[in-house]
């Protein structure tokens, strides 16, 4: 069953087009890695899928409804979340705060409550910091708020734009092994965009390897990770 369908999908900024005829899926409970270097249009993807970027063609169905012209608003409603790159949390709200905004939209109050204690569960060290704000805490931490704040609106799909970026070994496989146990335990689908290439194989099930803008390769992650003309051609390494 595939929950996203992206087929011919083609966007740009200003006329000169970044992706062209882009097509993927991602099935339900999967996470699906979109590789590629620096400007290989990895970010313009996933604004084009949230619809943060209209696409100059092609069609992004999400369960199977057409989601041209739908609302960001309302793609959270249906079950999409994004985090952005650079994380987008706010830096002078509290982590409580934060996490609140993530379920703002949701009419189920005790639900959210409840989700607030999950989300603290899984990530034990913003339940330690919980009134301290955005900008005092770790990269780490950043990221995992900001996963945080889009579970809460408790998503079928995540949207998650290189979440290693900038953090510490450490940090990265914390990240990575959320996203495995989410996947695993709620069903949850992520399209997880990702320059660390061996740590987005390691989670993902299914790969995409975008190259200027274009699908280089596709296939099973593990393919992909043992196919080693391709990881030196696109990967690098
Ligand atoms: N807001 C923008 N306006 C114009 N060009 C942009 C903008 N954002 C990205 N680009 C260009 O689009 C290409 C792909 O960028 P991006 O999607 O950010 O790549 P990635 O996330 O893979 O590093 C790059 O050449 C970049 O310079
Ligand atoms: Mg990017």
């Amino acid at each position: 069953m595939s929950l996203l369908r992206v087929q011919g999908l083609t966007a740009g900024y200003g006329g000169a087009p970044v992706l062209s005829d882009v097509d993927f899926e991602v099935r339900a409970g999967t996470v699906l890695a979109v590789l590629g270097a620096n400007g290989a249009g990895k970010t313009t993807l996933l604004r084009s899928v949230s619809g943060l970027l209209k696409p100059t063609a092609g069609t992004v169905s999400f369960d199977g409804c057409d989601l041209r012209g739908v609302r960001v608003e309302h793609l959270v409603r249906r079950g999409l979340a994004h985090v952005p790159e650079g994380r987008g949390i706010v830096a002078e709200l509290t982590v409580a705060e934060n996490l609140r905004l993530g379920g703002l939209w949701r009419a189920d109050r005790d639900a959210v409550r409840a989700d607030l204690d999950e989300v603290y569960g899984l990530f034990p060290a913003l339940a330690a910091r919980r009134g301290h704000a955005g900008h005092q805490l770790s990269g780490g931490e950043r990221q995992m708020l900001a996963l945080g704040r889009a579970l809460m609106a408790r998503p079928r799909l995540l949207l998650v734009d290189e979440p290693s970026l900038g953090l510490a070994p450490k940090a990265v496989a914390q990240v990575m092994a959320i996203l495995r146990h989410l996947r695993d335990t709620t069903g949850l689908a992520v399209l997880l965009v990702e320059q660390n290439v061996r740590s987005a194989l390691a989670v993902a099930d299914e790969a995409v390897v975008l190259a200027l803008g274009r699908i280089a390769a596709a296939g099973p992650a593990a393919a992909l990770r043992d196919d080693t003309a391709l990881r030196h051609a696109y990967l690098g390494f």
